[in-house]
């Protein structure tokens, strides 16, 4: 199945540019984002729908208390978030639904809006009935947005010790023979190794065959993989976009996850 990704133009630099900036925060202040800010947002949901597996990523401008459900010192206690974004599909859409989703989430970090994915701790029956659900949709998962507070509280700084949240593979652990790759290729996996993953666990692998950069997955992966996955492979489609490579994802079969081939967008 192919997965092209026209990504929108004009954004792709801005959104490479947000990958080393992008931070999960759960603690945000209560004001309201700038409408304008929002209606970006909106817009670069809408125009993310189209491209990928039925995936859709749905901005919620008044985000309601109750759809954060983590308690204090859970992961994914989230306090004071003015707006949300849905992100949703079929339920065999999660790494459909990891692209789109974490295309909001940069696109968020380079409007000056913080974020955090929420794939745990969040009442997913109310998150489908604010963003009407069409038959066959599920929320994956949603991220909570807004503008972050100045300091991070004692339990959100505990849950990121707890989870390694700075921490990331070494490229020769994710990428093995990178430094005989073409620079596209490791453009596109050191953006990858960038990538937030659920509990951090970056189930992402990847190597070269032939002319393509293919993605498989960790022996043991965490259950959010699939979205884990998807937003792997939109951080390496921007790494590869970034070294002047643009190219198309297709779904692997087997081991291999998904495979991307340079060449003109289908
Ligand atoms: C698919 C996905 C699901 C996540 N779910 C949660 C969650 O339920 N609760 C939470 O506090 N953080 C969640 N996170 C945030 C991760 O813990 C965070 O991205 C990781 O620890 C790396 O930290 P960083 O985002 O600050 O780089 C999730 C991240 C992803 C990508």
């Amino acid at each position: 199945m192919p997965l092209n990704t026209p990504l929108p133009p004009g954004a792709t630099g801005e959104w490479f540019n947000a990958i080393p900036r992008r931070i999960s925060s759960r603690r945000f202040e209560e004001d309201p984002v700038a409408p304008a800010l929002l209606d970006r947002l909106a817009e670069t949901c809408a125009r993310m729908t189209a491209p990928i597996g039925h995936a859709r990523a749905i901005l919620v401008r008044e985000a309601p208390r109750e759809v954060f459900t983590g308690l204090v010192g859970s992961y994914g206690r989230v306090e004071g978030a003015p707006s949300l974004a849905a992100f949703v599909g079929p339920d065999d859409a999660g790494m459909a639904v990891g692209y789109i989703g974490e295309a909001l989430i940069l696109d968020a970090t380079a409007a000056g809006v913080d974020s955090v994915w929420i794939a745990a701790a969040f009442d997913a029956g109310h998150a489908g009935r604010l963003v009407d659900l069409r038959e066959g949709e599920r929320v994956h998962a949603i991220a909570a947005l807004g503008h972050a507070t100045k300091t991070v509280g004692a339990g959100e700084r505990l849950m990121r010790a707890g989870v390694r949240a700075r921490h990331r593979l070494h490229l020769d652990a994710i990428a093995p023979g990178h430094a005989g790759w073409p620079a596209w290729a490791r453009e596109a996996a050191a953006a990858a190794r960038l990538a937030p993953s659920g509990a951090n666990k970056q189930p992402w692998r990847l190597h070269i065959d032939g002319d393509a950069l293919v993605l498989t997955k960790a022996p043991k992966t965490y259950w959010t993989a699939p979205l884990d996955l998807g937003i792997a492979m939109l951080h390496a489609e921007l790494g590869a976009m970034h070294a002047g490579v643009g190219g198309t994802w297709t779904v692997g079969t087997g081991a291999e996850v998904a495979r991307f081939v340079p060449g003109p967008e289908a």
